[in-house]
């Protein structure tokens, strides 16, 4: 923790031994809880309100936002400041979205003409794939895109092509992210070479898994069609230009876009192109005004007036203050069941991080696991432990008003009433007295009650935020992944982290390159440690060599 946020943080630590302790007590005695812990933004509205926060313990977050330099770090971040220090970058994800009319300068070089030119590259090539006019070798229509990436070049994409199933109206689309050879092959399997076009998407290009399945589906449409097809089979999307004209990708196939985007913040750059072929360029440009239209209410709205800041004020007061390691996101929207994987890179990379932006080593608990599944299904597997397990675990609900299925009305109300009905139960849990009173209604005997009724209870005061919304369209698909992102900065900045670089991922790239020839048995394990060697070992001999 930097020195001067020191008594900010000591202020919070005190205000929690002041936090409310039931929060059953917290509503009944405070009628107007909802609206003073709820915020709206359009249709869009989240609520805090069953977290124990009190009006006193807001001002206080603000304080420390306030002294963290929130404000200040927000606007480097739209201005195009190098923030990104350890790599030098600037970080211009929101450029992306910024709309027709948006001048940005970066490094004296308007960078907006070239957004605009890529993002209309795309929508001419996702037409003419939509419309047959680019078509395969054999001059037979595209009927199936394989992306091929990993990380920010599959989750993204793979995540938002599901939560716009509605809009779905272009070929399939399937995502190939694992180097496990099972994930190619088993989507290649059911697939024709003639019919298939391979998105290849990578910002460095040289990313191993992609790099491998890459060449993998270039040997299956050369086998099947010859190398000449691979110029209408395959199309590339990258920051790393001169690398793809090395794979043979016609130019006219190549996306383009740049340093300044982050890999896991790169779903509106050409990486979204799986996407657009989806659902088609109307869909995705109302996806990116979306985004566009929460960037503007982060950059803008007072701080406790705004939702992406408030949320990322109260994930800081269940991490530091409260000390929860873990947050589950829970969307009752079966079309965000990806939402947490998205969310686990997006948050994990960010802010798994233990030195501050200076070098030094961070003093407070950073990033938390995330992690989480769709409702209600979670209800039937973990949900046991987040109601009576010995960890408080902070909920994040994510549900539609509506869904598209109106002859479904009944599901969707089902739905929304689980949804509703687990946030309720986590914050007023169930007593002992209420346990047995229950079991005394239906006319348990005594000694039943008395055996039975601790397993019964529920302790409560768990704390939960839910987000609610009219329908996920795509306007309001982008409004939540903005959301999210801007969350993520948030909490970096009161952390004091570097939010934008990965350098947790290098050191078991490097050592994988180093084992490759090892496991292949063409080195001998010799410099890896004994448990390494031995699993080696053990490998060879499973194989049999
Ligand atoms: O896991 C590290 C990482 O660099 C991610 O940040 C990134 O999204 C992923 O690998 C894929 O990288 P690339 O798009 O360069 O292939």
């Amino acid at each position: 923790m930097r020195d001067f946020l020191k008594a900010e943080l000591a202020a919070l630590r005190d205000d929690r031994a002041a936090a409310p302790k039931s929060m059953r007590e917290a509503f009944a005695s405070d009628p107007q809880r909802f609206e003073t812990f709820s915020l709206t933004e359009g249709d869009l509205l989240l609520d805090w309100s069953k977290c124990a926060v009190t009006p006193a313990t807001m001002a206080l977050l603000e304080n420390l936002a306030e002294a963290a330099g929130l404000a200040e770090r927000r606007q480097a971040m739209f201005s195009g400041d190098r923030i990104n220090i350890t790599e030098d970058r600037a970080v211009l994800h929101t450029a992306l979205r910024a709309g027709p009319d948006a001048k940005i300068v970066l490094d004296g070089a308007e960078i907006m003409g070239g957004v605009r030119a890529v993002l209309d590259a795309m929508e001419k090539f996702s037409d003419a794939v939509r419309s047959g006019a680019a078509s395969g070798a054999t001059g037979r229509r595209i009927t199936d895109i394989v992306n091929i990436g990993i990380g920010g070049s599959d989750l993204g994409p793979a995540m938002a092509t599901l939560a716009l199933a509605p809009y779905h109206d272009g070929p399939r689309v399937h995502y190939v992210s694992n180097v496990d050879g099972a994930h190619i092959h088993d989507t290649l399997k059911g697939l024709d070479p003639e019919t298939t076009l391979f998105i290849v998407a990578s910002k460095t290009f040289t990313t191993i898994e992609t790099m491998t399945n890459a060449a993998t589906a270039r040997k299956w449409i050369e086998q099947a069609l010859g190398t000449a097809a691979v110029a209408k089979h395959f199309a590339a999307v990258s920051t790393a230009l001169d690398k793809v004209a090395n794979f043979g990708i016609a130019p006219d196939r190549v996306f383009g876009f740049w340093d300044w985007v982050g890999g896991r913040y790169s779903l509106w750059s050409a990486i979204g192109l799986p996407v657009m072929i989806a659902v088609g360029a109307k869909h995705f440009r109302e996806f990116l005004a979306g985004a566009h239209e929460m960037d503007r209410h982060f950059a803008t709205a007072p701080l406790l007036k705004n939702i992406p800041v408030v949320m990322g004020l109260v994930g800081y007061w269940h991490r530091v203050v409260c000390n929860y390691p873990t947050r589950a996101v829970i969307p009752y929207d079966q079309r965000l069941s990806r939402l947490p994987a998205y969310l686990q890179q997006l948050d994990m990379e960010s802010n798994g991080k233990r030195v501050t932006i200076d070098g030094g080593a961070v003093t407070t608990p950073t990033g938390p696991v995330v992690w989480g599944e769709p409702g209600t299904n979670g209800q039937h597997a973990f949900f046991q432990l987040l109601h009576q397990g010995t960890d408080i675990i902070p909920v994040e609900f994510l549900a539609a008003a509506e869904g598209h299925e109106p002859k479904l009305r009944h599901h969707h109300d089902l739905l929304l009433a689980n949804c509703l009905a687990q946030s309720e139960a986590l914050m007023k849990g169930r007593t002992l007295e209420e346990a047995e009173a229950q079991m005394r209604a239906k006319g348990v005997t005594p000694a039943e009650i008395e055996k039975i009724a601790p397993h019964r209870v529920f302790p409560g005061n768990r704390p939960s935020v839910t987000i609610l919304y009219r329908k996920l369209d795509p306007h309001t698909l982008g409004r939540l992944i903005a959301l999210y992102e801007h969350r993520v900065f948030v909490e970096a900045q009161l952390f004091g982290i570097n939010a934008f670089d990965q350098w947790g991922v290098e050191l078991g790239k490097e050592l994988a390159t180093g084992l490759l020839p090892v496991v292949e048995g063409t080195q001998d394990a010799a410099r890896s440690d004994a448990s390494t060697a031995g699993l080696v070992r053990h490998i060879h001999h499973l194989r049999g060599a």
